[in-house]
């Protein structure tokens, strides 16, 4: 059983680790959930409120996927996003698979560069947690989207998964000593 007192000494360590991967780790979203892509939406609202469900952090990503042909990204001030105003964006992509890092807090702003698509909806804020927000312990999403969504297509946090499995790991290792 000596292995098993040196896993008990490690606890701590093990247990602190998964803490520390759990408060650090930067999380990847595809915008709209894993099987929607940047195109016209079906509802107007419907990126945001995709957003809307997610507490986003400094050095998280989203990801968005579009036909690269007919179809773009464009990052734009708050102003040119309530107007759907396309001509000098902060960035403009059109790879068809884009990732954008978001490195600050606060809104970001995307409009397709399609024409016409932002007017019907093709729109997104991304509001992003300031920095000393960034560390607290992940606590529950806001619950006033009711009703609650599927975790396939709400873009749910690996985070919060591993820090779950990290908890029973160590509730098993408990158990067996
Ligand atoms: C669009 O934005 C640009 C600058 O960002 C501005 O000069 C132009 O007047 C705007 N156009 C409209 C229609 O608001």
């Amino acid at each position: 059983m000596a292995s098993l007192k040196t896993l008990l000494r490690c606890l701590p360590i093990i247990l602190s680790l998964f803490v520390t991967f759990n408060l650090s780790e930067a999380t990847e979203f595809v915008v709209g959930g894993n099987k929607k892509k940047w195109q016209v939406p079906s509802s107007s609202d419907e990126f945001n409120e995709w957003a809307g469900k997610i507490r986003f952090q400094i050095g998280d990503s989203i990801v968005l996927k579009y036909d690269s042909k007919t179809d773009s990204v464009l990052e734009v001030t708050e102003e040119n996003y309530k107007n759907c105003n396309k001509s000098n964006p902060i960035e403009s992509h059109s790879d068809g698979n884009t990732k954008i890092t978001l490195d600050k807090g606060g809104p970001f702003f995307f409009i397709s560069g399609a024409e016409g698509h932002c007017e019907k909806g093709q729109k997104l804020e991304i509001k992003v947690l300031s920095a000393e927000h960034n560390h607290l312990p992940v606590a529950p999403e806001p619950s006033h989207h009711a009703p609650a969504p599927s975790p396939s297509t709400a873009g749910s946090r690996p985070k919060t998964l591993w820090f779950v499995s990290g908890a029973v790991v160590v509730g098993i290792i408990s158990l067996v000593l």
